[in-house]
Parts: C-alpha cells; structure tokens; sequence
C-alpha cells in the first residue's frame, strides 16, 4: 500500500510537469509551425511513455500485494474480534503478549475526541511485549469520510498530536513518514498520510 501510494504520486507529478508546463510554454516561445509540431509529439511521445510505466508500475505492485497478502492470510492462526471501547480489548479471552501490533485508518475513524485517540493506543500497548513493535496508518487534517452515501465524522489531528500521544502512550517512535496526499477525491478530505513505526517502552 505505501509502495503503491508513493510511485503514483510520483508518476502523477512528473507527467504534470511533462505535459502541463512544456505545452504552455510552447505557445510563448513558439519560433514556428514546425517546432511547435515536433516538441508537442515529443511531449505527447513523454505523456504516453509515462502511461505506460504508470500501467508496469501499477501492474508490478499489484501482483506482490497479492503475494503478499496470500503470505499474510497463510500466516494467520486466529481472526478475533476486538472493541476498543474496553480496557481489556479482547474481553474476555486473555492473551499472551503481542510482539506486534498494526492500526491501519483505524483510530482516526472511531475517535471522537483526542482524549480517546491516545486512550486506545494505551490499550494497544497493554497487549504489548515491551520492545514490542507497533505500526501506525493514519490519515492527517481529516474532518469526514464517506461510505456509500453516508457522511461520517473523522477525528482532524496532526503529526504533533501523535507524537506526543505515543509518547504519553508508552511509545518510543522508530521511523515516521508523512506524505502529502495524491488522490483527488471528495469522498474524504485529509491532507496527509501518516506511517508510523514505533516500539513500547522498556
Ligand atoms: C475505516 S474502517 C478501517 C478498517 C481497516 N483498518 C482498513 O484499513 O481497511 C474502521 C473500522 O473500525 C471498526 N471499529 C469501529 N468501532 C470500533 C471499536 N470500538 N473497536 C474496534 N474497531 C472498531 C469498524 O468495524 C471498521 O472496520
């Protein structure tokens, strides 16, 4: 999913830059008919190249999501549910601790105020090892997103937010990414992306 986000975002920018402002500038700088023709197929030639990796790039990825979902899917033992709501998440199994723990688009969606937010990633850590590895995906800026024709609320925070959140949750963050959104969509609103790779504290 990150992989796929980022390359085309990329393939999106640089084919604005190609296409867009080439082809705007040629009408300015235009000395004749001719030249005009030949540099507007050649950035026409560039529009289509970038096509087509876009496709090999979109095609390649698909293909090792879905292995790596199949590895995924193999490797799982359980599938239970778990609310967020209780202290204990899992009530009433009890389970040995987790060596790692992945939140994806989850918490944005379910918190209501930032005091839940950082509520439930304490009740994450309960059920990490310390030095237990936890994986956060969220959307940043979000006011609302859509499923079907309804409008539902999304909880807007920022990196700053979450950075002091794991902290007070009892996390030590490894790695943090945030990427700035690529979609065009009115389904949703965020800005950002954000992963986050960090551990619970010792
Ligand atoms: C936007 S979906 C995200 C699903 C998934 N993480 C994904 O990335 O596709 C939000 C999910 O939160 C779940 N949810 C709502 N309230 C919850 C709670 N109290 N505890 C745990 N999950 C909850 C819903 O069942 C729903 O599947």
């Amino acid at each position: 999913m990150v992989e796929t986000y980022q390359k085309g975002r990329r393939a999106d920018d640089s084919s604005a830059v190609q296409t867009g402002q080439t082809g705007g500038k040629l009408v300015l700088n235009a000395e004749g008919q001719s030249q005009k023709q030949t540099i507007s197929m050649k950035s026409q030639g560039k529009a289509q190249n970038e096509k087509t990796r876009r496709n090999l790039v979109h095609n390649h990825d698909s293909e090792n999501f879905q292995k790596k979902e199949e590895k995924v899917r193999s490797a799982a033992q359980h599938v239970m549910k778990f609310d967020l709501e209780k202290e204990n998440i899992i009530e009433p199994m009890v389970l040995p601790k987790a060596d790692a723990i992945i939140s994806a688009l989850l918490l944005d969606m379910i918190s209501k105020e930032k005091e839940d937010y950082v509520k439930y990633l304490r009740r994450f850590s309960k059920l990490l090892k310390p030095g237990g590895h936890f994986i956060l995906i969220g959307d940043l800026e979000t006011t609302y997103y859509t499923v079907g024709k309804d409008k539902l609320h999304a909880m807007n925070y920022d990196e700053d937010f979450v950075r002091k959140g794991l902290d007070e949750a009892g996390f030590v963050i490894d790695r943090c990414e945030v990427k700035e959104r690529a979609a065009v969509s009115d389904l949703t609103d965020y800005k950002h992306v954000m992963f986050i790779v960090a551990h619970k504290k010792m």
